[in-house]
């Protein structure tokens, strides 16, 4: 069975009892991972927020007349639906659907989204992107925008984001399009200090995923035991994120325990970094044949519009 399909206490205590063990980055977003993970998007060394917004900013009246207006917007992993407030004033859609797994932050931003855009049938729809989920049934089929920004598909492997866009690719008719915001190949210098920003936000971020797990799982991860690693692993194109014990422990949940040794790591994110050219060709392997690239000036990010 695919872990998506698990229960989610039974997915992580398989996660935690493998060597390495690991913790799947859906896990990051109770409340406070949504919060800390929009403090993240501010930070100085953290750049693909701000790029994505400027290539949106330059090339959006570009981006808007090849969607043309009237078309049903679905963003996934909506969190704080920043971005959809700008991307629906530019594209005058009819509808607008925000996809996100953590309910409560969805669920308010939007009814301030359907303050901000009257005349729009805004909706909210709490799905888990890593498994099948279907879209409303009374939702137009004709002209449907899927919108990914933020790259949250490099924190997909490789053939786990093929696999994505395929489902992707069958949520839409041949009308309809994907825009996709993704992180490029870039100075390892740059990417580890987005991960490590001096402020230690993406650490509480990362730790905060063992209070979400003790929650869930009726686990007793002590905090102070633990320190944020982030890394560029050049082999593989991609940040890694791991927590790494401070001193020997053990962690006990109902059922079950897991001894860590000092220093040894638990798996908690990858984020992969693509090459343009070769994220144009996944995209053709998942039956996107047309795309088309926009990117800032030092090519850190791009937005593909691929369409079937
Ligand atoms: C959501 N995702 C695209 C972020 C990333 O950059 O991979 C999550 C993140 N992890 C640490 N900082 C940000």
């Amino acid at each position: 069975m695919a872990d998506s399909l698990l229960l989610p206490s039974l997915e992580i205590v398989q996660g935690l009892l493998q060597t390495p063990a690991h913790i799947a980055p859906k896990y990051f977003y109770d409340s406070v991972g949504s919060a800390l993970f929009e403090q993240i998007t501010r930070l100085p060394e953290y750049y693909p927020t701000r790029t994505e917004r400027q290539i949106m900013a330059e090339h959006g009246g570009a981006i808007a007349q090849q969607v043309g207006a009237g078309a049903t917007v679905i963003e996934l992993g909506a969190g704080s639906c920043e971005k959809a407030k700008d991307l629906c004033q530019l594209l005058a859609p009819t509808h607008f659907v925000a996809v996100d797994i953590s309910t409560e932050f969805l669920h308010d931003a939007v009814a301030q989204l359907r303050v901000a855009l009257p005349g729009v049938d805004v909706r909210a729809l709490a799905a888990d992107l890593t498994a099948d989920f279907a879209l409303p049934h009374d939702l137009p089929q004709q002209r449907r925008l899927l919108f990914y920004p933020g790259s949250s598909i490099g924190n997909f492997d490789p053939a786990q984001a093929l696999e994505l866009l395929q489902r992707l690719r069958g949520l839409i008719d041949t009308d309809g399009a994907l825009l996709i915001g993704v992180d490029l190949l870039k100075d390892q210098g740059i990417l580890d200090a987005a991960y490590n920003d001096a402020a230690g936000v993406t650490a509480a971020f990362n730790l905060n995923v063992l209070s979400h797990v003790n929650r869930l799982i009726g686990a007793d991860f002590e905090l102070s035991q633990w320190r944020h690693r982030a890394f560029f692993n050049a082999l593989e194109s991609r940040i890694e994120m791991h927590l790494q014990a401070r001193v020997d422990s053990v962690v006990h949940w109902p059922g079950g325990e897991r001894r860590f040794a000092r220093d040894e790591s638990i798996h908690t994110e990858n984020s992969y970094k693509y090459r343009a050219d070769d994220f144009v060709q996944l995209l053709a392997r998942a039956g996107f044949a047309r795309t088309q690239v926009w990117s800032d000036d030092h090519a850190w990010f791009a937005l593909f519009l691929a369409r079937p």
